[in-house]
């Protein structure tokens, strides 16, 4: 059935500024690393998407590699695109890709050279049937190629149209500041930083938030639930269809360590006071922090995608919670 928008997409998300830029972002936007390759089902990655739009968020994270097999999330993404946001719709969406990770063989398909980087984003829009993406990133420092030239090239592919921003992601806090000097110095301001953060992982703390708030670039932590640790998903053993479950998933079972799962289970019975779900709980404390712009969320339902939506319901914390929850993050 041909796809209508909800007429009230736009009613109950937020949407956060953009570091200095011009962009506002939806205060969950939506990932598709995981769910949504040629291994995945294609039904219900198409229904997570049009939901996700539905419910106001406009933007999705692709990268190169994404799949299994790498490219197919983005052939898929291109073939939903295709045909449920035809026309004026493209607008309303905001699609990132990245480059950086190994992609193909030889020695121009990884890592961060000019090469690389313009040849894969050609690539990525082939695949997603786009004249440009929004957002193209550095997906992770080379320390092999200077950054002059990794920067240089986003610039380039900024200037050429084929971006609309410029991003870079797992680039610890000294070099990000070298990067976003580089990049404010060439005149493409970096729009945003992607790193890992969440309740388990915590380094942006030490540093790279200060930084990005300096230059006025946003940030959109990814893997905000751990992968699904920080939810109800593995409180009772691993569930068959979930990501620790899956020979292709990143998560491994070894990950789920009884430290770990006693630190969730505590997290857990404070969510539920808050009347939150984990998953909820989690994102909400992300989002209390202003230079977060926007939370990357992977999902594998629908039913997961709206449980995640509710954390914008309550996303204050009481100084007893916080102290509570650092005292289990810190044991
Ligand atoms: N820049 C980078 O280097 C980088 C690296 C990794 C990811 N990313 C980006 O970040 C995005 C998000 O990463 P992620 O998928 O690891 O994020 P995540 O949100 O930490 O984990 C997503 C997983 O958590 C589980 N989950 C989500 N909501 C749930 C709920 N309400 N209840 C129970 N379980 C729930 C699902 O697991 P099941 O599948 O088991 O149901 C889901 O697949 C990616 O799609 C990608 O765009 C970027």
């Amino acid at each position: 059935m041909a796809y209508i928008p909800s007429s009230s997409r736009y009613d109950s998300m937020t949407y956060n500024r953009c570091g200095n830029s011009g962009l506002l972002l939806p205060a969950l936007s939506l990932g598709l690393w995981h769910n949504f390759g040629g291994v995945d089902d294609f039904k219900n990655a198409r229904r997570i998407v049009r939901h996700a739009f539905d419910k106001g968020i406009t933007h999705f994270d692709l990268a190169n590699n994404y799949g299994p097999p790498p490219g197919s999330a983005e052939e898929n993404f291109g073939a939903m695109l295709k045909k449920d946001f035809s026309g004026n719709l493209r607008d309303e969406l905001i699609i990132s890709t990245k480059a950086g990770y190994i992609m193909w063989p030889g020695p121009y398909g990884n890592w961060g050279s000019r090469k690389y980087l313009v040849s894969s984003l050609d690539q990525s829009l082939k695949r997603m049937r786009l004249n440009y993406v929004d957002i193209f990133y550095s997906h992770r420092p080379d320390p092999e190629t200077p950054l002059e030239e990794t920067m240089m090239a986003l610039h380039d592919i900024v200037k050429s149209g084929k971006a609309l921003y410029a991003g870079i992601s797992n680039y610890k806090a000294p070099e990000a500041k070298r990067a976003l000097q580089i990049l404010k110095d060439l005149g493409t301001p970096c729009l945003i930083h992607q790193p890992k953060y969440s309740m388990f992982e915590r380094w942006v703390e030490d540093g790279l938030l200060n930084v990005l708030e300096e230059y006025g670039v946003g940030c959109i932590p990814f893997s905000p639930l751990a992968q699904g640790l920080l939810t109800d998903r593995y409180l009772k053993g691993v569930p068959e269809g979930s990501r620790a479950s899956k020979e292709h998933g990143f998560l491994k079972t070894n990950d789920i360590t009884p430290e770990k799962l006693e630190k969730i289970q505590k997290l857990n019975d404070i969510a539920k006071r808050r009347k939150q779900s984990l998953a909820q709980m989690a994102l909400s404390w992300l989002l209390k922090d202003k230079r977060i712009t926007t939370v990357l969320i992977g999902v594998s339902s629908v039913e997961q995608l709206d449980n995640n939506l509710a954390c914008l319901k309550n996303r204050l914390f009481s100084s007893e919670e916080l102290n509570e929850i650092e005292v289990i993050l810190k044991a």
